[in-house]
């Protein structure tokens, strides 16, 4: 198990961009497979979990080319034209790969089998399983966890109404419903990420929002495009909240998707003590983006509140970093980061007192308040990422704060949705060196 070793840092400084949005990047490649013709998408996420899309959809009869430059080209299918697989598809380590998949899958005329890595095979999938099945599918799970089973058919429109708010659940449903018969909408409990909704018009087809409600109608058409994927704000925010934890850093990141149900981190981060200053600078396919930069100044005390969680689900793990040399972190109403790729309430509790940071789990929640009594910086140590991306990335900002070198167990793990993490850190911390080498 591969680790890392990140040295002290007192500031990081840096212009930079960061790899294309995953989030973004999974939903163009679906919906290019259910078009016709060819769509190409530059800047696609380079990370395992987006290539598990694009090996699924190979399994499903879709022509998929890899440029060595991030750009991807597939031909699309249309509807109703995927292919049997010949045997299970593989979603690797992603939950939008398989929940996404799974509401085109219920609508395909012959049965898949989908299968994930250990960390996907422990995750809920009921919340995708229920509406998918009123819809008209069948699906066999065990206790309603990996592998599925999903036995597509014919479905009917149905209006679902989600007990947790989930982008993922959203779209599983909204792409059931472009293949059933009426109009298919979700009402959710809260806003969360709209990809799907502003995709789904890039290709030529239509979702209609109000408030928290948004519908589709089956037998739309949609055509191949050439579409750009934004920088992803999610792996920004370990580069925004590094920069604002450590007073006299200043991070620039350009070219980062802004489409703000992604954004709500800026404004947490303004409240923490930072300087904030975000420029859009275009906006393509209905995706804003632009040029964010950070500047630490102080360190504060926050309380996240549970309606603020769904806006901030992927960021919680950097917001937790903040508060590693100081001030506080309290995250309440967030039981949902249990069933993320970890459990990230317990997975960043324990990591972070093992880099000597002061860290209580709570059942929905967690404080992390700076080093430990009587020291100015946390000592340093060792954490495990337990096979979570967003945890490795979280550790390794927050082992900035400490005295001592600290060591990540299962580092890799980036690899998931940023493959090139710790080069980047390593350029941030020590701008002058990485000049000197280029
Ligand atoms: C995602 C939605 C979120 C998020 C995940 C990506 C998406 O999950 O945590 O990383 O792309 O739709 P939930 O839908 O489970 O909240």
């Amino acid at each position: 198990m591969p680790t890392a070793t990140v040295a002290p840092a007192r500031r990081v400084r840096g212009r930079l961009t960061v790899p294309g949005d995953k989030s973004i990047a999974h939903r163009y490649a679906l919906l290019a497979a259910l078009a016709e013709g060819r769509t190409t998408l530059t800047h696609f996420a380079p990370g395992a979990d987006c290539r598990s899309t694009l090996a699924c959809l190979r399994g499903l009869g879709v022509a998929v080319d890899e440029g060595a430059d991030g750009t991807v080209t597939l031909l699309g299918r249309g509807f109703g034209q995927l292919r049997s697989p010949a045997g299970p598809l593989d979603a690797g380590n992603s939950g939008t790969t398989m929940r996404l998949l799974a509401g085109i899958l219920a609508a395909q005329p012959f049965p898949t089998t989908m299968i994930g890595d250990a960390s996907l095979s422990r995750r809920p999938m009921r919340r995708v399983i229920a509406p998918l099945e009123r819809m008209g599918a069948r699906f066999e799970a065990t206790d309603g966890h990996p592998p599925l089973i999903i036995h597509g058919t014919r479905l009917r429109a149905i209006a679902h109404e989600p007990q947790t708010p989930s982008a993922q659940v959203k779209s599983a449903v909204l792409l059931a419903g472009l293949h059933a018969d009426g109009t298919t909408s979700v009402l959710e409990p809260a806003a969360t990420r709209d990809h799907t909704e502003r995709a789904l018009a890039a290709f030529g087809g239509r979702a209609d929002a109000a408030g928290l409600k948004v519908s589709v109608t089956g037998g739309q058409r949609l055509q191949g495009r050439e579409l750009y994927v934004p920088g992803d704000f999610s792996s920004a925010a370990f580069w925004l909240v590094a920069a604002a934890a450590l007073p006299g850093s200043r991070v620039e990141v350009e070219d980062v998707g802004l489409n703000p149900t992604r954004t709500a981190l800026l404004g947490i981060l303004e409240r923490f003590g930072a300087r904030v200053h975000v420029e859009v600078t275009t906006s393509a396919a209905g995706e804003p983006r632009g040029i964010v930069t950070v500047e630490g100044d102080r360190t504060g005390t926050l309380d996240i509140a549970p309606e603020e969680v769904p806006g901030l689900i992927d960021e919680l793990p950097a917001i937790a970093a903040l508060a590693a040399h100081g001030g506080q972190v309290t995250v309440r109403g967030a039981g949902e980061l249990r069933v993320k790729e970890s459990d990230r309430i317990t997975a960043l509790v324990a990591g972070f007192r093992g880099l000597g940071i002061n860290a209580d789990e709570r059942p929905d929640g967690f404080v992390i308040a700076g080093p430990a009594a009587g020291a100015t910086r946390p000592s340093g140590g060792r954490a495990d990422a337990r096979g979570d991306h967003r945890m490795a990335m979280a550790f390794a900002i927050a082992a900035l704060a400490a005295e001592h070198p600290s060591t990540i167990d299962g580092a890799d793990v980036v690899a998931i949705s940023y493959p090139g993490f710790f080069a980047t850190l390593e350029r941030l911390v020590n701008p002058a060196a990485a000049l000197g080498a280029s």
